[in-house]
């Protein structure tokens, strides 16, 4: 099967988990999509949800498909966030920012009761970081500075560009891409790298997914806590 057809089986059965009266959090990534138009079309079928969107590329896309929106200023709890992720380890933790919405995405994720991840069989790794780079956002004053300081604890790192200028995240911020062989304590590296003044935060979900939905070329594979 091809991947698309495989994100968007993982990404419509996730969308089975929405109820109405539920506060949805709206991830990011083409993953994601194929979640947002699946909810789009439920609500025009009756659905009665607020969803909280993780990035403006989300908002838009919800927007168009009919989604009510709102803020986490307004609604502060989520019942269900679905979500996307680079790398999924076997106890559920993540690599997430490939699409540069992790600082928003670990917000919403950390207000919500329950965070649904969804993704094709590529994302899944025995050990984090060995298939994507862990984005970490950063402030841009000093930015060299706080590379300097990343760098002795990953093996290659790299400001990600677009059209050769800084990528700006939704927050006005730029963001690193460290390259590691593997992550073995993620918990640790999530902890250790947020110390350094200057990052926002990193993309390392450490025990925050409940339930992962994997689109494989056998179907649907459900991974939970
Ligand atoms: C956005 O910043 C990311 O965390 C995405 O959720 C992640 O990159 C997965 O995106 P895809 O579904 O597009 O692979």
């Amino acid at each position: 099967m091809r991947k698309e057809t495989l994100k968007q089986l993982a990404a419509e059965t996730a969308a089975k988990n929405v109820q109405d009266g539920m506060v949805v959090g709206l991830g990011t990534g083409s993953t994601v999509y194929y979640a947002l138009l699946k909810l789009g079309e439920m609500v025009r079928g009756g659905l009665d949800i607020i969803g909280i969107p993780t990035s403006k590329q989300t908002e838009e896309i919800a927007k168009a498909h009919g989604i009510p929106l709102s803020t986490l200023e307004k609604h502060q709890v989520i019942n269900v966030t679905i979500d996307g992720a680079d790398e999924v380890d076997t106890g559920l933790h993540l690599i997430k920012g490939m699409g540069g919405a992790l600082v928003r995405e670990k917000i919403v994720a950390h207000a919500s009761n329950q965070l649904i991840i969804v993704a094709d069989e590529s994302k899944l790794v025995e050990a984090l970081g060995t298939k994507s780079p862990l984005p970490v956002e950063v402030v841009p004053f000093g930015w060299q500075a706080t590379q300097l300081a990343l760098k002795q604890l990953c093996d290659r790192i790299s400001l990600r560009l677009v059209n050769n200028a800084p990528f700006i995240s939704d927050n006005g911020m730029y963001i690193l891409d460290c390259h590691f062989n593997a992550i073995p304590q993620p918990a640790q590296t999530e902890q250790i790298i947020n110390y350094i003044p200057g990052v926002v935060e990193n993309g390392l979900f450490v025990n925050r997914a409940e339930k992962a939905i994997i689109g494989t070329a056998s179907g649907i594979q459900i991974r939970e806590k």
